[in-house]
């Protein structure tokens, strides 16, 4: 399997010496981390080296450009949707037919990707076992999956297959942004590293202990490096060098004001897709149409039930005049109202059914976000990487059921209140037995609002800061305090709008 690696005109790499090895690609945003690994990733596609990227921002499927890769997950570019459930047959076809695969995990929430990662992973590691041929993994944001100091079955899967998946012929390329946060002892054991600039403290101490150098040297040549340079260790051998650029479409590039066009791209066999389509079947799988149909009819009982409810409220409304019969204002408006406005609503509520559960007062200084520097302001500060997850997240959130979005709104806006369900049906305009009997699920999924009982009866509040806080981890140190508080705001903002619309 003898063939050179055309990654730098200064680095002399073989193929053979990738077989089974641990490469970890480390650097700050924008020093050219992607870059590289696209890089060594069409040099492997080039010699036929199977492997399976896991890339979790949408950068890789360019790769099609020019190879024959299958993009499966849930992000802009793929060609087949999957979850847990199909990962592992997805995992045989890579690895038994020699298909690379790009597992885009770019629309999953953080939760599902490990879970679906554990599956794929985890099936790889057995194939593996078995077959014994060479095969590597690629894996972006490693920090996330094999962290400093915290266990994780998934941070286990994931350790094995760096350090001890040589002899089954499994090898990783690990990148990071975050080089202290990533596990010191697959970084240690990493038989080849890209090491590309980096300025915090805590990463430079990390690059101390992988150069041999003293520190002030470390310090000196590594705050030099420019985007694409790196040093390259490979056990004795350190070479400064400068990195190719991708052939192939980089979607994850730095955007410039030039027009970008998503290339042509070339489609891997139809039997392969029409085989995953098959797994997802036998396991119970049912298609989107179906789902799509059933959820349809769903909505259609949720909606006669409702309107049924309407009319019994209208009576209700006119004896008590707790309720006036008006076209509702649009969540949004509904959110931004005054306070005294939903404590006037409050008042008249008490004794009433709907005032059951204890209340607590919606905080004027919730109501009233501090003012924020909108539109450029956040363009700059927040990366372009967070701005796609926020969409993603938004478009996510769109997809759910319209009454769900308001409850949603409404417990985002009044944040980090508890409200009954009939508290929010009764601020939302919606009949109470409605949420009751179809709560908002997708939205419990997802985490970004929790439920617990009180006296019996289902309550909600918004959990939006900790998800958030959750989401976009990943994007430390790029951001910060500052920056969370503005993707929170951000998300909070979009939420409402989503209600609307
Ligand atoms: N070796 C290189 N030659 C030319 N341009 C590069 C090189 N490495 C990176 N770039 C460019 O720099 C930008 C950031 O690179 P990227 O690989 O996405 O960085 P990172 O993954 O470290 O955040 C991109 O626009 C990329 O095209
Ligand atoms: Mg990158």
């Amino acid at each position: 399997m003898t063939a050179p690696l055309m990654v730098s005109p200064d680095l002399d790499l073989d193929l053979e010496a990738i077989i089974g090895q641990c490469v970890a690609i480390l650097g700050i945003r924008g020093s050219g981390k992607s870059n590289t690994a696209g890089v060594l990733f069409e040099e492997l596609l080039k010699h036929s080296y199977p492997l399976s990227i896991v890339d979790i921002d949408g950068e890789y499927f360019g790769l099609k450009e020019r190879f024959e890769v299958l993009v499966v997950g849930t992000g802009d570019g793929v060609e087949i949707e999957i979850d847990a459930g199909s990962a592992e047959e997805v995992a045989r076809i890579s690895m038994e037919r020699n298909i690379p695969v790009v597992l885009d995990l770019s629309g999953h929430l953080a939760e599902e990707r490990s879970e679906l990662l554990q599956e794929y992973l985890g099936a790889l590691w057995r194939l593996a076992g078995s077959l014994r041929r060479p095969y590597i993994i690629g894996i972006e944001e490693a920090h996330e999956f094999i962290p400093q100091g915290v266990r994780s079955e998934l941070k286990d899967l994931v350790s094995r297959i760096a350090l001890r998946g040589r002899k089954r012929g499994l090898g990783a390329i690990i990148v990071s942004q975050r080089s202290a946060k990533v596990d010191k002892d697959v970084l240690s054991q990493a038989g080849l590293l890209f090491l590309h600039r980096v300025v915090h403290e805590a990463d430079m101490r990390v690059y101390g202990e992988l150069l041999p150098w003293k520190k002030a040297e470390v310090k000196e040549i590594v705050s030099a490096l420019e985007t694409g340079d790196c040093i390259f260790v490979d056990h004795e051998t350190i070479v400064p060098l400068h990195v190719r650029e991708r052939e192939t479409f980089h979607a994850g590039f730095t955007p410039t004001l030039e027009t970008v066009v998503t290339p042509a791209l070339r489609q891997v066999s139809q039997a392969i897709i029409e085989a995953i389509e098959r797994s997802k079947g036998k396991r119970g799988r049912r298609s989107k149409v179906q789902l799509l149909e059933q959820r349809v009819h769903e909505l259609e009982e949720v909606l006669s039930e409702r309107q049924r409810q309407i009319t019994e409220l209208e009576d209700v409304a006119r004896t008590l005049g707790y309720i006036r019969v008006e076209v509702p204002r649009t969540a949004r408006e509904e959110a931004l109202a005054p306070v005294a406005a939903r404590e006037e609503r409050a008042d008249t509520a008490g004794g009433s059914q709907w005032a059951a559960a204890p209340v607590e007062a919606p905080s004027a200084a919730i109501l009233e976000p501090p003012v924020i520097d909108v539109g450029g302001q956040r363009e700059r500060i927040l990366p372009p990487a967070v701005h796609r997850h926020i969409e993603r997240l938004v478009g996510r959130v769109s997809r759910g059921a319209l009454l769900h979005r308001r409850l949603l709104a409404f417990l985002v806006a009044h944040a980090p209140s508890t409200y009954s369900v009939e508290q929010i049906a009764a601020w939302t305009h919606c009949p109470p037995g409605v949420l009751e009997n179809d709560p908002p699920r997708e939205f419990l999924e997802m985490g970004m609002i929790s439920t617990e009982r009180r006296g019996g009866k289902p309550h909600y509040r918004s959990t939006l800061k900790a998800f958030a806080m959750r989401e976009f981890e990943i994007f430390e140190p790029d951001i910060g305090g500052t920056e969370l508080h503005l993707i929170t705001s951000q998300l909070r903002d979009r939420l409402l709008e989503a209600a609307s619309t």
